[in-house]
């Protein structure tokens, strides 16, 4: 069993689909060990983001990430951080596969629906970020 980090981007949640990706999730075979609605700060998404403070992005990244609730989660299957890549799809919706989430609900590269942990380190980053042990029982 692998555990990743996954988030209904705040384009998602606003647009209500939260429910239709929780679906998905829950189809796919994953188990949602933690999960929680956040309305992250600015720092807090800087902070979340930080690989990513040199990029021409990031600005625009991070003012995205706290315009709006947005709702964290850990996921648990085996192989879970590429099964969870998988489901989302490129990071361009417009270049992402029939079926996937972000093409489904993702409208811009910026504006993408979901975010996924892209390997075990930056799992290991990225759910205690979020969640304690004792939320993740
Ligand atoms: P994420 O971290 O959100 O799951 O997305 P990802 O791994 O597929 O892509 P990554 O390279 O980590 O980029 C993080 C987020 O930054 C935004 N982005 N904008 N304007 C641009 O060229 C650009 N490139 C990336 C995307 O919203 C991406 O999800
Ligand atoms: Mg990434």
């Amino acid at each position: 069993m692998e555990r990743t980090f996954a988030i209904i981007k705040p384009d998602a949640f606003a647009a209500g689909n939260a429910g239709k990706i929780l679906a998905r999730i829950y189809a796919e075979g994953f188990k949602v060990v933690g999960l929680k609605k956040l309305y992250l700060s600015k720092v807090e998404a800087e902070g979340f983001y930080h690989v990513h403070k040199a990029r021409p992005f990031f600005g625009e990244l991070t003012d995205f990430m706290c315009s709006g609730p947005c709702i964290v989660m850990v996921l648990e299957a085996p192989d879970a951080i590429k099964k969870w890549r998988d489901l989302m799809g490129a990071t361009n919706p417009a270049q992402a596969e029939p079926g996937t989430l972000r093409k489904e609900f993702g409208s811009s590269i910026g504006e993408n629906a979901t975010h996924g942990s892209d390997a075990p380190e930056t799992a290991a980053f990225e759910i205690p970020y979020f969640f304690a042990g004792l939320e993740l029982l």
